[in-house]
């Protein structure tokens, strides 16, 4: 009898405890999709537990990145005492011997809008786009067709996406299982979706998941890097580099035959807007571009603070101050607005200049 108890306490704890695992897994999953982009935009730890303590589906997801949630006290420490130095501000930015725009149009979460959110992009002035091969965010063949109404140059940039950033049958190497090759047919239908011979730039969206996890490159990593490599040798794309990438990891990829020329990362004020990461760039001429300046920074904006009384001196928008700050630290900002008053808004910030004070006080504004 007792045994007979003991036997399906046993199981019932076991059952209870899959159920517990499938469902840890489930949220981190869950915290990966981008439905859950306020959480991920969380602009500090204590941000994001909260917000997760208040949606009971997500009690267990996990913040990403130390980087995008944070630095280390060291770390604050050196950003206190060697605030990111000024940059020339201009309407194009280096890269390698060539130049790109110094504000991107972000092309995500658009849907059956894109081609027209693009086409008035470019009409307002947007020069360079962003955009992706991953269906599941990007609808790549509308940003073509936006750009080919609007029958203007405009600098183009998409991204290779790992299997997990896409959606079941929707990878544009279809049964392809080399990464090789999956990278190949990704720039073909980028190349064929932007109606281009040549893209600007191609991305890595992401190290591979178990690259973050170890913080060590993979085999599939390597190789993946090696064929958008390639493509660039073979003149497919201009430029080349790594999105969602944390410091361990970019100075490996650094450390390659044909390192990356572009970093494209969330950008949490908490993380000093990813200082650490924007010192790399800088030390290896890498061109820094930020995502999500407005969305993972709204503590930081709203209320009081650096940034609204820089906005109330200049007579300009607090967003305007954010755009304005991450050129004169040397970032691509990227705006993904769908308004065309925020389009010109967002373009209209090369006549006016923060002090040194203002930007040093915005950069410190989530850590000090
Ligand atoms: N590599 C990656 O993994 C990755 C991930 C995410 C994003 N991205 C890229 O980055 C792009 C931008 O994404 P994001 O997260 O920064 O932005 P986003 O999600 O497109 O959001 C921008 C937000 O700011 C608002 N906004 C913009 N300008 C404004 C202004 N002047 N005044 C008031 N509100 C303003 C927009 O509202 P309105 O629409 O009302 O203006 C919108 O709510 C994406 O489209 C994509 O290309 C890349």
């Amino acid at each position: 009898m007792h045994h007979g108890l003991a036997v399906r306490a046993t199981r019932w704890l076991s059952l209870a405890a899959l159920c517990c695992a499938v469902g840890a897994d489930k949220f981190d999953r869950a915290a990966d999709d981008e439905s859950h982009r306020s959480l991920r935009a969380a602009a500090s730890r204590d941000q994001f537990d909260r917000l997760r303590l208040q949606h009971p589906g997500l009690r267990r997801a996990k913040p990403r990145t130390r980087s995008a949630h944070g630095m280390s006290p060291e770390a604050a420490l050196e950003l206190k005492s060697k605030p990111t130095p000024r940059a020339t501000v201009d309407r194009r930015v280096a890269l390698g011997n060539s130049t790109m725009p110094a504000v991107l149009y972000g092309t995500a979460w658009k849907k059956a809008k894109t081609a027209g959110l693009v086409f008035a992009a470019v009409k307002v002035g947007f020069a360079g786009i962003d955009t992706a091969t991953a269906k599941k965010h990007y609808n790549e063949a509308g940003v073509g067709d936006g750009l080919a109404a609007a029958a203007e140059t405009v600098w183009t940039q998409s991204k290779f996406t790992y299997p997990r950033g896409h959606d079941p049958g929707e990878a544009p190497w279809g049964d392809a299982t080399d990464p090789a090759e999956r990278v190949a047919r990704s720039v073909r239908a980028a190349l064929a979706n932007l109606k281009v011979s040549k893209l600007d730039a191609f991305l890595l969206h992401g190290p591979s998941t178990e690259a973050r996890r170890s913080g060590k490159m993979t085999e599939e990593d390597f190789a993946t890097w090696a064929a958008i490599a390639r493509a660039k040798r073979d003149g497919l794309v201009g430029a080349i580099g790594v999105s969602n990438v944390d410091a361990t990891l970019l100075r490996q990829f650094l450390a390659l035959p044909d390192p990356p020329q572009i970093v494209q990362n969330r950008c949490f004020a908490s993380s000093g807007w990813d200082y650490e990461i924007r010192g790399i760039c800088r030390e290896h001429r890498v061109v820094y571009e930020g995502f999500s300046l407005l969305t993972a920074n709204r503590d930081i904006t709203a209320g009081g603070g650096p940034v609204a009384a820089a906005a109330a001196r200049l007579g300009k928008t607090r967003q305007q101050v954010v755009f304005r700050f991450a050129l004169e630290v040397g970032m691509v900002p990227l705006t993904g607005t769908t308004d065309e008053r925020h389009m010109a808004e967002d373009l209209g910030v090369f006549d006016f200049e923060l002090t040194g004070d203002e930007v040093a006080a915005i950069e410190g504004a989530g850590v000090l």
